[in-house]
């Protein structure tokens, strides 16, 4: 089963080339149909300048949603400096194509080389500010995830008294449903979900959670609003944690939102059986 979810992540990267392909064969079969875009060696100035053009037009849009703030960590630095040296080697390539051929011919392969490294660093790098920089091996076989710097995999829970309350029980629904504007790389309202003290910590406004005290908790407080408040999380209408999930969070953080200890040695009276639903028990 993790190696459909493994596979299954690179959809989001997979999902461009069509994109790309289609939108490229509509325009260069409509272009085409004009007598100076007919023989077939036009098609590659033609794409040449559309690779230009829109890649200009990504790394703009790049710059602006920059603006936006939240971004830490490397990942966007690499991210940017990758895009911005697409869209500068795609229009490269075009002049040449265009303007210098006998040079085009030479460095053809080299370009085309460097541009696809480019594209790789840029893409899995922005894939990280997106989803997080576990995302993409978080289902991947053992070895792959230590190459990838990640911690082991958390064994199975077979049995409530063992699971640990936040690293099996909350930590799962935050990365869920929280992760993608949260992470150690994307950092909204300056506040990263990803680890037990980055949680804590909290962000903009101070520590999301307060131990011992759920209505007093950032956190718990912007999960129970309404879901069309402007502040309810997760925002933009992304899908929301369960009933039984928020349920969770607040016993987690009344309980003084305990980790590195067992279910077994709390009080879980009133949620057994919610917890025993949430780890599919
Ligand atoms: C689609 C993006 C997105 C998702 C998903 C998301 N958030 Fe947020 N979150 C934001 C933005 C943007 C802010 C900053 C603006 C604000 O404070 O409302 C924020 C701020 C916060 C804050 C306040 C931080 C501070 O100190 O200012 C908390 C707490 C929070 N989010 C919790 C969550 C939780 C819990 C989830 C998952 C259930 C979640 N968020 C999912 C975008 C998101």
């Amino acid at each position: 089963m993790d190696w459909v979810f493994f596979f299954g992540r690179f959809h989001v990267l997979v999902l461009h080339l069509p994109i790309g392909i289609i939108l490229a064969v509509i325009a260069l079969e409509a272009a085409s149909r004009r007598r100076t875009l007919q023989r077939p060696e036009s098609a590659g100035s033609f794409l040449w300048a559309s690779a230009a053009v829109t890649s200009i037009v990504t790394v703009v849009l790049g710059y602006m949603h920059y603006f936006e703030g939240g971004f830490a960590g490397t990942s966007a630095t690499v991210h940017m400096i990758a895009g911005t040296s697409v869209a500068v080697l795609a229009t490269l390539a075009w002049l040449l194509r265009m303007w210098l051929t006998p040079l085009y011919a030479r460095a053809q392969y080299g370009i085309g080389a460097v541009l696809v490294i480019l594209l790789f660093v840029a893409g899995h790098y922005g894939g990280n500010l997106t989803h997080g920089p576990t995302f993409l091996a978080e289902y991947a076989p053992g070895p792959i995830r230590a190459l990838a710097g990640l911690e082991p995999r958390r064994p199975p829970i077979t049995e409530l008294a063992a699971a640990d309350p936040f690293l099996d029980v909350v930590r799962p629904m935050l990365r869920a449903r929280c992760s993608s504007c949260h992470n150690s790389e994307r950092q909204r309202g300056m506040l990263d979900l990803s680890t037990y003290e980055t949680t804590l910590d909290g962000g903009e406004i101070g520590p999301a959670i307060t131990p011992g005290n759920a209505d007093d908790s950032e956190l718990y407080y912007r999960i129970t609003l309404a879901r069309d408040h402007e502040d309810f999380m997760p925002a933009e209408g992304k899908t929301p944690l369960t009933d039984i999930e928020t349920e969770i969070v607040r016993w987690w953080i009344d309980a003084g939102a305990p980790t590195e200890t067992t279910l077994g040695d709390l009080d879980i009276a009133n949620v057994r059986p919610l917890l025993r639903n949430q780890l599919d028990l």
